[in-house]
């Protein structure tokens, strides 16, 4: 019996094309191992420019178009919201928020950027539309966004984070979100809030880098009965980060690059 093909989303961030620090060797690699890998989800959570000019979200544009991916949701970030880029996103990429469903999964992308500044905000106004969307009990949720809702280890002064992560924690975890998948802080990182797995991906392809942290991008591996977070550097080797129990959320969940934990592998 062949082993069960998981949904595969691809979480790429923080491009950051424009920048000096963009890397396109790295850019490529990544293209061609998202081609290789045929994910199902291409989810891109911000930071796709450095200043939000037009030429920059034109690279950006070609960058991504050459990952082929049936299924594709591209979020913008601080960066990209800086000098009203957001018109240029829009014309470029669409809706700034977005939503979409597959078989048992619905993915909703919102926009934590505001004009011109760092910070993110997700807004209560937009709680009620997020509880709604995420009615159906038998759905795997995922909220994709570029802030990050948790702070993130080896990231050096909080800063940035969602003004209103709590609010948002409450209404996220109360609503059944599975998952979250952010970027913003170009460090991976994975944390558990009650039955929530959130997702810090890195910068996929530039050397704006904090640390030791090197460039990568995450794959998420949806199987009918676990979930797989696989952390992947351009020219690397996947490294398994977390997997988890759907049902029971029994979890070995650790930190990329930290000790495993020595009970994983045992009944997940
Ligand atoms: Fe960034
Ligand atoms: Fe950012």
């Amino acid at each position: 019996m062949g082993e069960e093909r998981p949904i595969l989303i691809a979480q790429v961030s923080d491009l950051h094309c424009g920048s000096q620090y963009h890397i396109p060797s790295l850019a490529t690699r990544v293209v061609d191992e998202i081609n290789e890998l045929k994910p199902d989800v291409l989810a891109v959570t911000g930071d796709l420019t450095d200043m939000g000019f037009r030429q920059e979200f034109k690279v950006a544009q070609r960058l991504i178009s050459r990952m082929d991916v049936e299924k594709v949701m591209i979020l913008p970030g601080n960066h990209d919201a800086r000098n009203v880029g957001d018109m240029h996103f829009e014309e470029l990429f669409g809706a700034r928020s977005t939503e979409l469903a597959l078989p048992g999964i619905r993915i909703l992308g919102l926009d934590s950027s505001e004009p011109d500044l760092d910070g993110g905000r997700i807004g209560r106004e937009r709680y009620r539309w997020i509880e709604e969307r995420f009615s159906n009990p038998d759905e795997f949720k995922i909220v994709c966004l570029h802030h990050h809702l948790l702070p993130v280890p080896g990231t050096g002064r909080e800063r940035n984070i969602v003004f209103d992560a709590g609010d948002l924690l409450r209404v996220l975890t109360s609503s059944g979100c599975d998952m979250v998948l952010c970027g913003h802080k170009h460090v991976p990182h994975v944390w558990r809030l009650e039955n929530m797995v959130v997702v810090n991906a890195g910068t996929a392809c530039s050397y704006r880098l904090r640390g030791k942290t090197k460039a990568s991008y995450n794959i998420i591996e949806i199987y009918s009965d676990h979930v797989r977070i696989v952390l992947k550097h351009p020219f690397g080797e996947p490294e398994v980060v977390a997997d988890f129990d759907r049902a029971s959320r029994h979890a070995c969940v650790w930190s990329p690059g930290s000790e495993r934990d020595a009970n994983c592998g045992e009944g997940v």
